[in-house]
């Protein structure tokens, strides 16, 4: 029986049927936790990084339990060729899961993307039986292999309409279904998906989710799951996440998150990370109270593998393992989420941390230093956390190093250490210090403000800060007032604030240092609404 059955079942049953209790306990990794609390823990994987690279292999298979292809599936990765199949990259990935005991969930079947263009100048009739012979083929290579198919993938709109792509121009919705029954008829086995992204959160494209699947139901239509995909930002895990997942489990089908990654603008600093930490907590969390949640999937291992910095320059550190493989706080957020609740009885928190002491005082950063705490099962890690409670740093060990401070501020800083089962120790006492002022020497700086492209509704800028003063400066600020309602979007190179009009922008932790005469710039990209006057009150300090 597995964990995940003894949640729906009342202890009372269980016990009149003679079970004996589960033994839980604290697990070390994410792959034992999981399976613990009866669900998966997967990676998407690439080959290159599993053929060459042993740190690779050696996390992929200590901490995960599932894996997905992360490419080698995929239309033009399978068939490139119309009736001419190419299995050895999914092969390669098939037998190492099998070797190391992880389930396979194939990705994807039916998409608009990475599809050759073969399949795309089809006619609809055409369309259709290739569609169906892709399916065939490549289901049926994999047949009983498989744990679950996304069968089709990224259908709607953000509206919750179709999107237009060639298959709904040439077959309509009906390729949906067509494909949904070629996929059960070649593995009756397989669990099969309909999967998309933007779709976490109760809105327009999860409601058009949620109906086309009701629909496909009542039609006897062979559908057994719904994948979100969660590619979500940095402190934007939806506050109804859990909820939007027990509506799909309530029309009888499986939930699975299928490529978590949490993206930020790089670089990250210590405050981001345990943001991100907080965010994968909340989305394990979120899965692990609704019994028909499967399992989750991040959409790689570590950040020296993500496809997110190439589709969204600037940002990235999307993952649970930075790019030396060097488990990052995300890390432990996940843990503690699959190992809270695991029923291990420990209830004694850590005690209480030494007071920590501040050193190496930047205007952006400082080092956090306090001796240990001490626990009967034993200290997971520390968190630092201001006087209002949020947790501007964590670490394993017994000391964090702060980065992205805003200079001359006074910091109350506290620790609090943590165990497995999610105990928390009181607070430490606090250390008070003043990061250095932004601007060394006398101060002297300009900035430059171009915008380099426009487009309806959108426009590019970059703006250059130069030292003109004859002292060294370690920190910048540029502030401006958009004069036309303009919004900043995405900013790189800096650190930006916005309110109302208000544009404050500081300099990222590796630009702030100018010698006298030397310049650095940042960019960014905006919304603007047809007027995109140039502010006049741009201003360098
Ligand atoms: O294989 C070629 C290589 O030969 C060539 O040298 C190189 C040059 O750019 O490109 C390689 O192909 C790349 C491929 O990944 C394999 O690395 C493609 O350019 C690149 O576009 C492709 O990106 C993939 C993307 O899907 C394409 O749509 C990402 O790795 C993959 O993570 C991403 O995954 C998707 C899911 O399937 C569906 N949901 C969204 C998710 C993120 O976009």
């Amino acid at each position: 029986m597995s964990a995940r059955m003894w949640k729906a079942l009342p202890l009372a049953a269980l016990l009149a049927a003679g079970a004996a209790l589960p033994s839980y306990g604290a697990a070390s990794t994410l792959r034992d936790a999981a399976a613990a609390r009866g669900v998966y823990v997967g990676a998407a994987v690439a080959n290159n990084p599993l053929a060459n690279e042993a740190p690779y292999r050696t996390v992929l298979d200590r901490e995960f339990n599932a894996v997905t292809p992360e490419n080698s599936m995929k239309w033009d990765a399978t068939e490139l060729s119309r009736g001419q199949f190419t299995y050895a990259n999914g092969d390669a990935i098939v037998s190492h899961a099998q070797a190391n005991g992880q389930k396979v969930r194939g990705h994807t079947l039916v998409w608009h993307n990475q599809t050759p263009s073969w399949v795309q100048n089809l006619g609809a009739t055409d369309l259709q039986s290739a569609m169906e012979n892709h399916i065939a083929n490549v289901v049926g290579h994999y047949k009983g292999q498989i744990y679950a198919w996304d069968v089709v993938n990224e259908i709607f709109n953000e509206d919750g309409t179709f999107r237009g792509s060639f298959w709904y121009q040439k077959l309509g919705q009906n390729f949906v279904a067509a494909a949904f029954r070629a996929a059960r008829a070649a593995d009756p086995a397989a669990k099969l998906y309909i999967n998309d992204y933007n779709v976490e959160g109760v809105n327009s494209k999860s409601t058009a989710m949620y109906n086309l699947v009701k629909t496909l139901k009542s039609q006897g239509v062979p559908i057994d799951g719904v994948g979100f995909q969660a590619h979500l930002i940095l402190g934007q895990v939806p506050s109804d996440l859990r909820q939007n997942i027990q509506r799909f489990a309530d029309l009888g089908v499986d939930v699975a998150l299928t490529e978590l990654d949490i993206r930020m603008q790089t670089p990250s600093d210590s405050g981001k990370l345990s943001t991100q930490r907080s965010d994968y907590n909340k989305v394990f969390t979120a899965c692990l109270a609704v019994s028909r949640c499967v399992g989750i999937t991040i959409w790689g291992i570590t950040d020296k593998y993500s496809w997110v910095p190439d589709t969204f320059p600037g940002q990235g550190a999307a993952l649970p393992y930075d790019e030396n493989y060097n488990a990052k706080p995300a890390y432990s957020g996940i843990l503690d989420a699959l190992n809270a609740g695991s029923g291990t009885g420990d209830t004694q928190a850590p005690t209480t941390p030494g007071t920590p002491a501040a050193t190496g005082i930047t205007s952006s950063g400082a080092t956090l230093s306090w001796t240990a705490s001490t626990d009967n099962v034993g200290v997971t890690g520390y968190e630092v956390v201001d006087a209002a409670g949020t947790v501007v740093g964590s670490s394993a060990g017994t000391s964090v190093t702060l980065t992205g401070l805003s200079p001359s501020t006074s910091y109350t800083l506290r620790v609090v250490a943590r165990d497995a089962a999610g105990n928390r120790s009181a607070a430490s006492g606090a250390v008070t210090f003043t990061t250095a002022p932004g601007g060394g020497g006398t101060g002297a700086c300009t900035a430059t403000y171009a915008v380099t492209n426009s487009w309806p509704n959108g426009f590019q800028a970059s703006v250059t800060v130069k030292n003109t003063g004859t002292a060294a400066m370690t920190g910048w600020t540029v502030t401006w007032t958009f004069p036309s309602g303009q919004t900043i979007t995405q900013l790189w190179n800096g650190t930006v604030s916005q309110s109302g009009a208000a544009v404050s922008v500081k300099n990222a932790s590796y630009n702030g240092a100018l010698a006298p005469g030397a310049s650095t710039s940042f960019g960014f990209t905006g919304a603007q609404s047809g007027t995109n006057a140039t502010p006049t009150d741009v201003t360098c300090s």
